[in-house]
C-alpha cells in the first residue's frame, strides 16, 4: 500500500464528476487499499477517489476505530432528519464548518469484488457518506455555507 498525493481546494479534478467503477479487479483493489493509507495518514475520516485525483465512484470511511467501510457506485435511496454539524475535508486542509446533513441515510452500493450491498447510518456516519458521496459529483462542503463560501473566496477559488 502507498500514500497518493491528496488532491486540494483550487484544482479543477475537484469539481469534475466521477465515473462509476465497471471493473472490480486488482487494479480498484490497489486503489481502495491506497485511500485508506492516504486517509489515515493525514488523519481523515473519508476519502473519494477524486481525492486523490482518481475519477470513479469509490469512497472509503472509517466508521469506527480501524472499521472500514468501502462503497462503490453508491445511490442514496433513502434519507431521514436534518442534523448541524461541524465538517472539514482532507482536501480544503486547516478549515471547518457547520453544515446541515440528514441524520439518517441508507445506500445501495458495491464491495470491493462486485457484490451489492445496502447500508444505513446516523450522524456521523450519515455525515461522512453524504459528504463523500458529494465529493463523487464535484461537490464540496464549502459550496453549502456562507463561511464555505468566503474561505472560497478568500482564496480566489470556485
Ligand atoms: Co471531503
Amino acid at each position: 500500500m502507498s500514500t497518493r498525493k491528496i488532491v486540494v481546494l483550487g484544482s479543477e479534478t475537484l469539481r469534475k464528476k466521477s465515473k462509476p467503477v465497471v471493473s472490480f479487479d486488482e487494479n480498484l483493489w490497489k486503489l481502495l487499499d491506497d485511500m485508506r493509507t492516504t486517509m489515515k495518514e493525514n488523519n481523515g475520516m473519508g476519502i473519494a477517489g477524486v481525492q486523490v485525483g482518481i475519477l470513479r465512484r469509490v469512497i472509503v470511511i472509517e466508521i469506527e476505530k480501524d472499521k472500514f467501510l468501502e462503497i462503490i457506485n453508491p445511490q442514496i435511496i433513502k434519507t431521514k432528519g436534518k442534523v448541524k454539524d461541524n465538517e472539514g475535508c482532507l482536501s480544503v486542509p486547516g478549515f471547518y464548518c457547520e453544515v446541515t446533513r440528514p441524520k439518517y441515510v441508507k445506500i445501495t452500493a458495491f464491495d470491493r469484488t462486485g457484490k451489492p450491498f445496502e447500508f444505513e447510518a446516523e450522524d456521523y456516519v450519515a455525515r461522512c457518506i453524504c459528504h463523500e458521496i458529494d465529493h463523487l459529483d464535484g461537490v464540496l462542503f464549502v459550496d453549502y455555507t456562507d463561511e464555505g463560501k468566503a474561505y472560497k473566496k478568500s482564496h480566489g477559488v470556485e
